[in-house]
């Protein structure tokens, strides 16, 4: 069918919406509105007219053979600065402290159609800002009630925000039933339109070390970090630019750059001979580098807290390796030595208050910053991303191997303890690296493979809400995986809740994809294969062979629930 936008004849399918309709030919402003959710239509900025002079919602009307639609009429403009002065009514403005400034599209929509903010009755007072888990701040003072975390929470499966009062007097607030807690996934934060939840900031403290001269001030970057912090600078979606990076970071000041790679080749190593001893035993075996499926599983499944695995994640392996081995090969006071972890993720800053996973009684890693706080502090320090010259990782931690690329999607690090576990451990010789059965961005995977002429079933899953239909499975005996990934987050880290917005299926294709170039351009493709991480462990570990066990692993975790505080 054809419809027919601003003059212009679109082809159409009778179930799209005129907003799918008129995708990639006209952008219509839209705040509610996210493909990953149910169309809720209640911010009522899409707007357009029809021909007969009536408006409508653009993300909720469906397309009708011959229909003329407008998007940018004068009576449209209109209404849709009218509902802008009502979302103001409810947004309270903190730009300037705000880390979505600057890329935030209610502040375009703002400048755009002048919204005046006065005119409606102000809906903030009374409103309250919350913490959770001491790692997400939820500013109801800035919240239009879309109500999308709410729904992105139960997709979750943890229902942690619940709804008070009616109509223009509703307000969405953390859940007072304590069967619930929050696990930090931070998915509400990326399908929150407005920017009114955010981690705990920490780049305020990052930029204090920084300037600290007594500091020595390491970062760590993600793996999926170098394929999505791109989109912040105006590159498209999955373009690598782990040069770029390092460049920028150095010009923030950091004064080494490692990478998280090398940690997650510190964790493959280390699980991959966890997973093989465990087979033999016949014990399931569950990752543990997603902080959110950790405390996930603490929280609902404290029954299956042992089959986590001790290994620790590779943020917090990289954190160990600098302040032991890095600090004693510099002669640095690892006491001196600040840690920031570039992260897609806001769970791994609760990770990294975890005192399970404090070594020497210090904490491994200092700060964590997401992919978008550490874009925020570069556009404050006024620093032109796209036009810095590429630097490669300092030494010695800058060495990783293909299998640590593909971490950042769900079923890399099946993907990668698989390869370590056959090949180093099991000593089998495999004809291909590529485990193509637990690859893709669809929610579970299942795979069976030899190991030692045993049958070895795994399942590799994403998203907190795929996660419980397995675990309920396995509870009650109906699935029974000698393996289990999880990654809490739709797709894995590429979708993590510290990444970039905005977020859809296609962004999250394009940012997975190159990680598995990386991977298949590596010189090396197992862990075990990392010439940097066999120096590590002849220069360290081989002289500290008591100190192996309690730098890698912890397993301390414990149920506890966290709750919300008021922080007003
Ligand atoms: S961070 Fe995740 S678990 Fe916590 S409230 Fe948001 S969506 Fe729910
Ligand atoms: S906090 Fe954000 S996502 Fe949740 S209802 Fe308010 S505006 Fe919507
Ligand atoms: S999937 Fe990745 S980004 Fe999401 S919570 Fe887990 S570790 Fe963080
Ligand atoms: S985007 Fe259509 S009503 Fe909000």
């Amino acid at each position: 069918m054809y419809i027919k936008i601003n003059g212009k004849k679109v082809s159409a399918k009778p179930e799209q919406t005129i907003l799918e309709a008129a995708h990639g030919i006209v952008a219509i402003p839209t705040l509610c509105h996210h493909p990953d959710l149910k169309v809720k239509a209640n911010c009522r900025v899409c707007l357009v007219e029809l021909k007969n002079g009536k408006l409508v919602t653009a993300c909720s009307t469906k397309v009708k053979d011959g229909m003329e639609v407008f998007t940018d009429t004068e009576k449209v403009k209109r209404a849709r600065k009218i509902n802008l002065e009502m979302i103001f009514a409810e947004h309270e403005e903190k730009c300037p402290e705000c880390i979505w400034d600057k890329n935030c599209s209610l502040q375009d929509y703002a400048k755009k159609y002048q919204g005046k903010i006065t005119r409606f009755k102000d809906r903030k007072k009374n409103r309250n800002i919350f913490g959770f888990s001491n790692t997400i701040l939820f500013d109801q003072t800035k919240c239009i009630d879309c109500n999308n975390c709410i729904e992105v929470c139960h997709k979750q499966e943890v229902h942690f925000y619940d709804k008070a009062g009616k109509g223009a007097d509703s307000i969405v607030l953390p859940t007072k039933n304590k069967k619930y807690d929050c696990t930090t996934c931070g998915q509400c934060i990326t399908h929150c339109p407005v920017g009114a939840i955010q981690g705990n900031p920490h780049w305020p403290e990052v930029e204090a070390s920084l300037k600290d001269k007594k500091k020595i001030v390491v970062a760590q970057v993600a793996p999926s970090v170098r394929a999505s912090i791109g989109e912040e600078f105006g590159y498209e979606p999955g373009t690598v630019v782990t040069g770029e990076l390092v460049s920028a970071l150095k010009k923030l000041g950091f004064d080494y750059v490692f990478d998280t790679n090398f940690g997650a080749d510190i964790t493959t190593f280390e699980e991959a001979g966890e997973c093989f001893e465990c087979l033999g035993k016949g014990k399931m075996v569950t990752t543990s580098c997603c902080p959110a499926w950790v405390k996930f599983v603490e929280f609902n499944y404290p029954e299956f807290v042992g089959n986590i695995s001790t290994t620790k994640s590779p943020q917090q392996c990289l954190g160990v390796a600098v302040k032991t081995y890095f600090a004693e090969k510099m002669k640095i006071d690892p006491r001196k030595i600040k840690v920031v972890s570039i992260m897609p993720c806001v769970a791994k800053k609760f990770e990294a208050d975890r005192p399970e996973l404090e070594y020497n009684n210090m904490k491994m890693v200092d700060y964590v910053l997401t992919t978008r706080e550490v874009a925020h502090m570069m556009r404050r320090a006024k620093i032109d991303f796209t036009k810095m010259k590429p630097q490669k990782f300092d030494d010695p931690l800058g060495q990783s191997s293909g299998a640590a690329a593909i971490y950042g999607v769900s079923g890399g690090v099946m993907e990668s303890a698989l390869r370590t576990a056959l090949d180093y451990y099991a000593g089998q010789k495999l004809k291909s690296i590529d485990f193509k059965q637990i690859r893709g961005l669809e929610g579970t995977k299942k795979a069976e493979i030899m190991v030692k002429g045993k049958k070895v079933k795994i399942i590799v899953t994403s998203g907190l809400g795929n996660a419980k239909k397995v675990m309920d499975l396995i509870k009650a005996g109906k699935e029974n995986p000698h393996f289990l990934e999880v990654m809490a987050c739709p797709g894995g880290c590429i979708n993590g809740g510290g990444q970039p917005v905005p977020t859809n299926a296609q962004i999250r294709a394009k940012r997975a994809a190159p990680l598995y170039v990386l991977d298949k351009k590596s010189k090396f493709r197992k862990a075990h294969d990392n010439p940097g991480l066999k120096k590590l462990y002849k220069e360290y570990i081989d002289k500290h062979p008591d100190l192996h066990h309690e730098m890698f692993h912890t397993s301390n975790y414990r149920q506890k629930r966290w709750g919300a505080r008021r922080l007003n």
